[in-house]
């Protein structure tokens, strides 16, 4: 297989007939030199407006199931009012535009850029078959970019899918720790829902919630499932799974987010946690929440080095650790969360 390169031919061929293009051009003459020009040139769907800032939606008023490719807009450099036009264009069309003037112009070139369009074209000057590369190279560009952008999508979607499979392995291991990072993201969720996340955000924090020991894959076994207690140097090894996890998750864009929380879980409120003492604030709010869901699930669940702790003693243990070691605040927001959902004591 060497020297395979996996983009197909397709994506770099441009159908001119179907692609979609939008003129949007002040000056008449200009708009039929533009459409002439692209039809002539094999573009199928040409449509032509003033480059007014309704004009977008008066293209979509005539058919909702439109779609556009590429705009190319006609600036009149010297008109601030065309320049807003073009900005608030950008604003509501993410895809290609192609910004041109009559003559060339590098101030007029150097704003566009600015606005981030990368295309654009003297058209005055260079004429017809200048426009045609240009709204080629732009549609070719476009399709490239948004082909890189699905695929990387799906394969990121893919690792994480992996690793959620990878977590599950990890405390399959341990009888006692299956389900628990699935429990902690239940119990995270509950929380940060009382705390007034939003879905989205419920949804990002569940996920690192169920990521939130992944680093315990560079722990010993013999270390990780110790019936007694951890010596000092054991405990050292330990301490570094929070940094294992986001130093292993981090090549993982999709994940990008999450590391803070991941990275953070065992931090306290007072600062006495690890791994880097933060106090109080300073620990991202998915980590603090987080902190507390892992303790409970710790407490009532039956581990190798003890005994599943009665829910009164988890109460006490709770109130005993509020402000000191958890956020009072999700402490009392906890606590009402178990007032409804755990009645057996
Ligand atoms: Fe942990």
């Amino acid at each position: 297989m060497k020297g395979y390169r996996p983009v197909a031919q397709s994506y770099d061929e441009v159908d001119r007939a179907s692609s979609e293009l939008v003129v949007l051009h002040d000056v008449l003459s200009w708009r039929e030199f533009h459409e002439v020009a692209l039809r002539r040139a094999g573009f199928g769907q040409v449509a032509t407006y003033p480059a007014q800032p309704d004009a977008l939606q008066e293209h979509f008023n005539q058919s909702p199931n439109r779609h556009v490719d590429l705009i190319v807009f006609g600036v009149q450099p010297q008109s601030e009012m065309s320049w807003e036009n073009l900005r608030q264009l950008r604003g509501v069309f993410s895809g290609p535009v192609l910004a041109t003037t009559e003559l060339q112009d590098d101030k007029a070139q150097e704003r566009v850029r600015a606005l981030g369009i990368q295309d654009y074209l003297a058209v005055g000057e260079f004429g017809e078959e200048a426009l045609e590369l240009k709204v080629e190279t732009a549609l070719t560009a476009h399709r490239i970019n948004t082909m890189i952008l699905e695929n990387d999508l799906r394969t990121q979607r893919l690792f994480v899918n992996i690793l959620t499979v990878m977590v599950r392995i990890l405390e399959s291991k341990d009888p006692y720790t299956r389900f628990h990072s699935h429990a902690v993201a239940k119990w995270s969720r509950m929380i940060g829902r009382r705390k007034g996340l939003c879905e989205e955000d419920l949804d990002r924090l569940g996920l690192a919630a169920v990521f939130h020991d992944f680093g315990k894959i560079g722990v010993p076994e013999a270390i990780l499932n110790k019936a007694g207690a951890l010596t000092d140097e054991e405990f050292a090894v330990m301490r570094k799974h929070p940094t294992i996890a986001r130093d292993l998750l981090s090549s993982l864009e999709l994940l990008s987010d999450l590391l803070p929380a991941i990275a953070h879980h065992h931090e306290r409120w007072d600062g006495s946690g690890y791994p880097d003492g933060l106090k109080g604030e300073q620990t991202p709010l998915w980590g603090r929440i987080i902190a507390l869901a892992d303790a409970y699930d710790t407490m009532v669940t039956r581990r190798t080095y003890k005994d599943p702790m009665a829910m009164a003693d988890v109460r006490v243990e709770l109130d005993r650790c509020r402000g000191t070691q958890f956020e009072a605040d999700l402490v009392d927001h906890f606590k009402a969360i178990l007032d409804e959902y755990v009645k057996v004591v």
